[in-house]
């Protein structure tokens, strides 16, 4: 007994302790002579201590094994007062007159504080998990309200752009009403009429699917895109915008650029942000000299850069450090997040979004994108 690792009490049917070898003389502070003949349940913290002897009597009524057999962790009590954790095995001695019950008990002080650390690091991982999925949700909210932000802006400029067909459309409808009520219908005429119609709903439809492309938000999307080919599908929002608000607008794509890797709406929405930007700050030019540039290049072998230029008054100086802070604005009605979307997404897209003051004052925003494909 005295060899075992692990301390073994031998208790009788009554909880007497009959035997305590060393390496429970050792666990629990007591000489082996100090507590033979006591009751085990001194070893015990409250309430187990209370309750054993009643425990003892049941199972020698009953018969019925709680513990025996099984082993579970129990709470021990040290001479000196301090409680432990420790895992409890207990066997009945077969043939033992009055019944004996030998228990092995093993400290499990460390590997509970091991499983506490464990318990611990998986709850802040959980938690830090739960932070990060909910700054994502907000970004993504914050992404979406922008979004609709820049889209109620725009709303002039669309509303405009959709007027043309439709009325285009009632034009022709009423060619056809004239054309086909005459005594000789002119039907090569009116077909051609009927052609016009079916063309201008076409280009309705396309104003409205392009609409409904930004506006839509949704998980976050993974695949080569032609900048010039996102700069010529959100053209005809910005053109619409431009022309709204009197401005020329250039468009200097590059040929040849090479692909990159992201999610069109993002960037769609950030080129429609960078030229808001503009359109907003060429208002404080006279109507006839506002000019929006947006041009696309090949920067070295691994870049592509989109520079949104206008020739405004460029970005106020006290505005300079904190341009692309969320909620930095100098504009009545603005957000201030526009810059900051916007910088968010050529980020996580690897690239960059930055500032330069034009040449002979105006603004430059320029976006650098990897062209890299991620996927190769
Ligand atoms: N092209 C630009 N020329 C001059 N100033 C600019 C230009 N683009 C941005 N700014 C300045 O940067 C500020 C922040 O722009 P940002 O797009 O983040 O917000 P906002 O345009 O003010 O608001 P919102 O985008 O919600 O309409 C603007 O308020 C403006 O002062
Ligand atoms: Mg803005």
């Amino acid at each position: 007994m005295d060899a075992a690792v692990d301390a073994v009490i031998v208790i009788d049917d009554r909880g007497t302790v009959i035997a305590f070898n060393r390496s429970a003389e050792r666990l629990f502070g007591y000489a082996a002579a100090e507590i033979v003949g006591r009751n085990v349940h001194e070893l015990m913290p409250e309430p187990y201590r209370g309750t054993h002897n009643d425990y003892l009597a049941r199972y020698a009524e009953s018969g019925v094994p709680h513990i025996i057999g099984i082993g579970r962790e129990v709470q021990a009590l040290r001479k000196d007062g301090t409680v432990f954790p420790a895992f409890l095995s207990v066997g009945e001695i077969a043939g033992s007159e009055p019944r004996r019950f030998v228990g092995l008990l093993r400290d499990i002080t460390v590997e509970r504080q091991a499983m506490a650390m464990l318990q611990a690091e998986r709850d802040r991982a959980q938690a830090e998990h739960a932070a990060a999925e909910e700054a994502r949700r907000l970004q993504e909210r914050m992404t979406h309200v922008s979004r609709m932000v820049t889209l109620g802006e725009m709303v002039a400029g669309i509303a405009h752009e959709l007027n043309q067909p439709l009325s285009a459309i009632s034009t022709y409808a009423r060619a056809c009403e004239r054309f086909l009520s005459s005594p000789q219908p002119d039907l090569e005429e009116t077909m051609s009429a009927l052609r016009e119609i079916a063309q201008e709903a076409m280009r309705a439809g396309g104003i409205i699917r392009r609409l409904r492309q930004i506006v839509k938000s949704r998980a976050a999307e993974q695949t080569r895109v032609d900048l010039n080919a996102l700069i010529d599908d959100v053209a005809v929002l910005i053109e619409a915008d431009t022309r709204a608000h009197q401005t020329s607008l250039h468009l200097e794509l590059a040929p040849n650029l090479p692909r990159i890797t992201g999610d069109p709406a993002q960037l769609q929405h950030m080129i429609v942000n960078l030229a808001r930007n503009a359109i907003e700050a060429l208002e404080q030019q006279p109507p006839g000299s506002r000019e929006l540039t947006l041009r696309t290049s090949r920067c070295g072998e691994a870049e592509v850069e989109l520079a949104v230029c206008d020739n405004g008054p460029g970005v106020a100086p006290d505005m300079i450090d904190r341009l692309f802070m969320p909620f930095a604005t100098t504009k009545a009605e603005g957000t201030g997040l526009g810059l900051s979307i916007s910088q968010t997404i050529a980020r996580s897209h690897g690239g960059t979004l930055s500032y330069h003051p034009a040449n002979g004052g105006g603004a430059c925003f320029v976006v650098r994108l990897p062209a890299r494909e991620r996927f190769e």
